[in-house]
């Protein structure tokens, strides 16, 4: 908190976890570093220029690597390589050079990385095991020539921690087949077939291939939704164990590129079992990850030690409707925050949810109590005068017969987002119609719905508000939603708009989040 925050005393006001503030809080107030307007303060963004998709995430040696589809030379999409940078907890970053340059072969589009323990691929130095990248190369020429044959799946190996690359002699090592959108590997290693499997998009579906040594590859299968003709993009894959039992499943992420539920691209997910050679699974059961329209090409990280053993991973927050004219100046986009990925089973069957990383504590302030107990009976100020980069609220409701619960961020300029839960449409939104900025794209101002059928009897919502972004993790995570904003000027109150019914926070709280960027 960069100074006193004054809650409007509803109720008792005390400090409900009492956790120490950060010793590192104080942040350097003359430098002007990542503090254009609209600059995200606690997410990933580049220095400059323009960022689309998560690639290559990997985690070896203590360091999260995230590589990103990266043009240097303008804030508009372009010829793509991989920017990089590293962290020892997903939250501060730390830039590195361009991993990957554009080549012979094309641009290099997303794709992900894994480290080789065995060096099954022979491309080790003996030393380390190396670190090899797995990426789609894009070929202009051919595409503009007109060619349906312009993308092939290539790799790229790393002797010293992801810092320097040399692309394999023998690229690709997939040739393309006559499938005109044909990229976004993602492999694993399949410990029980000791195997490497591959699952990358092909236009409306995805495809599988296994390998013993990540060169020679063989099809193995596919898996997509009979009838749909939308483009698939940025396919993941992977195992992951039932909440609660020892029960495994495995989830196929596949991000759309059109008509996710609030428009636009998205996240969604499928969960079934992986035969050895394919997904198997009911393609009509599509789940979404996240309801927000800004959560795209969502992958998750490989190599994360067993002794963790959680599945963590994180997307771009945009959407290719408005991503290229979005009014930010130095720099396009941002991820959203890291999340942890959990699987539950109840009476609506398999379940991902989503929950901010545990890591968000290395940027936690002290928690303030903002209500316990309070009916609400019209329009109140809960948080006002705020001057925090980011913040997130913790807030649980009595889920209320009828209406809505609203929570709404102002500033002075007369713009609002609101965020909420409708008992009628039994589903929880944001509504960023009146945010701020909008005029860039017709689909921007809009009202966003979210499905919660997780039965209820609290409504609880986590909130978590950057300068130009916000992430509701509601019910636990199992209604997620993230959605952009372009506010001219900072929100600096919070109210609880109650119109037609009283509504009654069982608990709420507020905890700044320090900026990340020094
Ligand atoms: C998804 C995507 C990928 C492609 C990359 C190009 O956002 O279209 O399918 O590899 O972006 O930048």
């Amino acid at each position: 908190m960069k100074s006193g925050l004054y809650l409007v005393i509803i109720s008792i006001s005390l400090c409900i976890s009492c956790q120490p503030s950060s010793p590192d809080v104080k942040e350097d107030q003359n430098s002007d570093y990542y503090q254009e307007e609209h600059r995200p303060q606690i997410h990933f963004s580049p220095e400059a220029n323009w960022m689309n998709d998560p690639n290559g995430m990997v985690y070896y040696e203590g360091e999260y690597h995230l590589f990103y589809q990266y043009y240097p030379d303008s804030t508009v999409w372009g010829p793509m390589h991989w920017g990089h940078a590293v962290s020892p907890n997903m939250i501060h970053w730390e830039h590195l050079p361009i991993a990957l340059y554009p080549d012979s072969l094309g641009y290099i589009f997303s794709g992900s990385a894994v480290i080789d323990w065995e060096n099954s691929s022979g491309l080790g130095d003996g030393n380390e095991p190396p670190m090899i990248a797995i990426f789609t190369h894009h070929d202009p020429e051919g595409e503009r020539a007109g060619t349906e044959t312009f993308q092939s799946q290539s790799i790229a190996y790393s002797h010293d921690r992801g810092r320097t690359w040399t692309k394999y002699s023998g690229n690709p090592v997939i040739k393309n087949p006559g499938i005109k959108d044909f990229r976004d590997p993602k492999v694993i290693w399949d410990e029980q077939r000791s195997q490497w499997l591959m699952v990358f998009a092909a236009y409306d579906r995805a495809l599988f291939y296994t390998s013993p040594d990540l060169i020679e590859w063989t099809p193995s299968g596919e898996f997509g939704i009979p009838g749909d003709h939308r483009l698939w993009e940025c396919p993941d894959i992977f195992p992951i164990e039932v909440e609660g039992t020892d029960e495994t499943k495995w989830v196929l992420i596949a991000s759309m590129q059109k008509n996710a539920p609030n428009g636009g691209t998205g996240t969604s997910y499928f969960v079934g079992d992986f035969d050895g050679r394919q997904f198997v699974g009911d393609p009509s059961e599509q789940r979404w990850l996240d309801y927000g329209t800004d959560d795209y090409a969502f992958v998750t990280w490989s190599d994360i030690p067993k002794t963790d053993g959680r599945r963590l991973g994180i997307g771009w927050m945009s959407n290719w409707q408005y991503a290229l004219i979005v009014p930010t100046e130095q720099w396009r986009s941002a991820m959203t925050l890291p999340r942890e990925l959990r699987l539950y089973q109840d009476d609506d069957g398999y379940t991902l949810r989503s929950l901010v990383v545990d890591e968000l504590d290395e940027i936690r302030r002290q928690s303030e109590v903002i209500a316990q107990d309070v009916t609400y009976d019209s329009p109140t100020v809960i948080v006002s005068d705020i001057d925090d980069d980011a913040y997130e609220l913790d807030i649980v409701f009595e889920l209320p017969a009828s209406g809505i619960i609203d929570i709404q961020l102002s500033n002075d300029q007369d713009e609002q987002l609101h965020i909420g839960y409708n008992v009628s449409e039994q589903g929880y939104y944001i509504d960023r119609t009146f945010a701020g900025r909008s005029d860039f794209h017709d689909a921007f101002a809009d009202y966003h719905t979210g499905a919660a059928s997780y039965p209820k009897e609290l409504v609880k919502m986590k909130i978590i508000v950057d300068r130009a972004s916000v992430e509701l993790f509601a019910d636990e995570g199992r209604c997620v939603m993230t959605d952009i904003y372009f506010a001219t000027a900072p929100y600096t109150d919070i109210s609880i708009v109650a119109e037609s019914q009283d509504v009654t926070m069982i608990k709420g709280s507020y905890t700044a989040l320090s900026r990340i960027w020094k």
